[in-house]
């Protein structure tokens, strides 16, 4: 039986799932509402599922999550390291951007999910879900650098948009930006647990202590081992 946080987040999926709060929820296959590691420090936000994604009901499962899952192993993480979502929870038809009364239908969802894992890095991919926590930046000016002034995110958390994978796919030329600020990401989770805990208090201290080596400690004591 799931316990506390992961349980919180599995009904909320459930509530997800019956949603009918604005018309996407009757052209849906399957809502999507997120996955991963309830304790995860980085929380990765797409914009909408698309046609994959909406048959299955997983978000980042197409071609974009292929790449997406590839360049989290370059910095040596895993999917299940992560958590992974979406601004919006149904497929728009036709992939088309999700309207802004549709992202409004949704935001409450995508607020206590925020809340419930509470990260330490929140990465949005792309433009639109740059805007759901900073809506008059451009990604192509700030992608690949912590943010700071975003709005919506839980207390600590530090904001670092990427370009989306679907761009990458699209547009090879942005691949080696994509890598590199994916590594530039991995190297500000130090910086960032520290504003993080710092922010919460003792409380947030001992979360921080209490968590599973992360996937960079892990590989760090590994080259150790080996150079022992
Ligand atoms: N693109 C997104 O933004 N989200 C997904 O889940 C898949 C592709």
């Amino acid at each position: 039986m799931l316990e506390g946080r992961a349980a919180a987040l599995a009904n909320l999926a459930h509530e997800i799932e019956s949603c009918r709060a604005c018309p996407l929820g009757s052209f849906r296959a399957h809502s999507v509402p997120g996955e991963g590691n309830a304790n995860a420090e980085l929380l990765f936000v797409g914009e909408a599922p698309g046609a994959s994604e909406d048959a299955v009901g997983r978000p980042f499962v197409g071609p974009a999550g292929r790449l997406l899952d590839l360049l989290l192993g370059l910095t040596g993480h895993a999917r299940e390291d992560v958590f992974v979502l979406n601004v919006i929870k149904c497929r728009p038809p036709e992939n088309r951007d999700p309207a802004p009364e549709e992202i409004a239908a949704c935001a409450s969802f995508l607020e206590r999910q925020l809340a419930l894992l509470s990260p330490v890095i929140v990465a949005p991919l792309g433009r639109h879900a740059l805007r759901a926590f900073a809506p008059d930046a451009k990604i192509s000016a700030v992608h690949g650098n912590p943010l700071p002034g975003g709005v919506g995110l839980p207390l600590g958390a530090t904001l670092f948009p990427l370009y989306h994978p679907a761009a990458a796919l699209h547009n090879g030329a942005l691949r080696p930006t994509l890598e590199r600020d994916m590594g530039a990401l991995v190297r500000e989770l130090p910086a960032a647990r520290a504003r993080w805990a710092s922010a919460r208090g003792e409380a947030g201290e001992a979360r921080l202590l209490r968590k599973e080596p992360s996937a960079e400690q892990a590989q760090l004591r590994l080259f150790e081992g080996e150079a022992e």
